[in-house]
């Protein structure tokens, strides 16, 4: 079946995604599991095509998290490399598409030669404005909002905030892209039902979509496919249903 994206009418501005199975997809295969994270970069760049092509203006991809540093070395190893040729790989499609790269997470625990890599592409992409990649690495949730806490008290003990008026408004302009909207969509592949510390604050009105799909697979497609479901729903906000006259 295919989706004919006319038909959509609401297409959300920020879709987040928990890229999940590339393990599952190569063991199943016999692969490595860095076989399994490559093919998972191309899936990547189908989800930037597809995005682009239907008018979402931020993607935001769960690339590395804190916990994924305690993976074997030669995985770590693998994915940052992957990270590097990936970018070599998608450059085109950014300035193709008016695709701006953004970093959220640790940038300073990262290996310098992919800091450095990641800054160019940043760098030579920082004007564009149509579209928005962002790729989450060495990223946490938690690790996030207590970086923010750490900033608020900071300010508050130098006499720039006053403790009275922290308010959710505080908490988000001090987390990692104040300026970047909340995610109406989160994606997850593979079919576990976790948010694994992944934009919590963030994303405490987004609609999930979870798909058993393994991430290696889920292509331009299983994308739209995505974006339809997300059509269908009813969001309120904690609201009640408008009633009929
Ligand atoms: C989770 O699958 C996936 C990751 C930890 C890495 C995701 C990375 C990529 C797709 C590589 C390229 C990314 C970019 C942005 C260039 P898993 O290994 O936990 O799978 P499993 O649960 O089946 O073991």
């Amino acid at each position: 079946m295919s989706i004919d994206l006319k038909n959509l009418t609401r297409i959300p501005k920020h879709v987040a995604l928990i890229m999940d199975g590339n393990g599952r997809w190569a063991q199943e295969r016999g692969l490595s599991r860095i076989e399994g994270h490559k093919e998972g970069a191309q899936s990547v760049r189908a989800v930037l095509r597809a995005a682009a092509q239907a008018g979402v203006e931020f993607i935001t991809v769960y690339a590395f998290s804190t916990e994924n540093w305690k993976r074997p070395p030669q995985e770590v190893d693998g994915l940052m490399k992957l990270l590097i040729s990936s970018l070599n790989a998608y450059e085109q499609e950014l300035h193709d598409n008016n695709i701006r790269l953004r970093i959220m997470g640790q940038f300073e625990r990262l290996p310098l030669p992919v800091r450095m890599r990641l800054q160019k592409t940043i760098d030579a992409t920082a004007h564009y404005t149509d579209h928005t990649f962002i790729i989450a690495l060495s990223y946490g949730s938690r690790t996030e909002i207590a970086d923010a806490v750490k900033k608020i008290a900071e300010k508050v003990k130098k006499g720039e905030l006053k403790t009275k008026s922290i308010d959710e408004q505080t908490i988000a302009e001090h987390l990692y892209l104040p300026d970047v909207p909340d995610p109406e969509l989160m994606i997850r592949t593979s079919g576990e039902l976790r948010l694994s510390n992944f934009l919590l604050w963030q994303l405490s009105y987004s609609e999930f979509y979870i798909t058993d799909t393994y991430w290696p697979d889920f292509r331009e497609e299983a994308f739209f496919e995505a974006l339809e479901a997300f059509n269908r729903r009813d969001r309120r906000y904690g609201g009640i249903k408008k009633q009929e006259p």
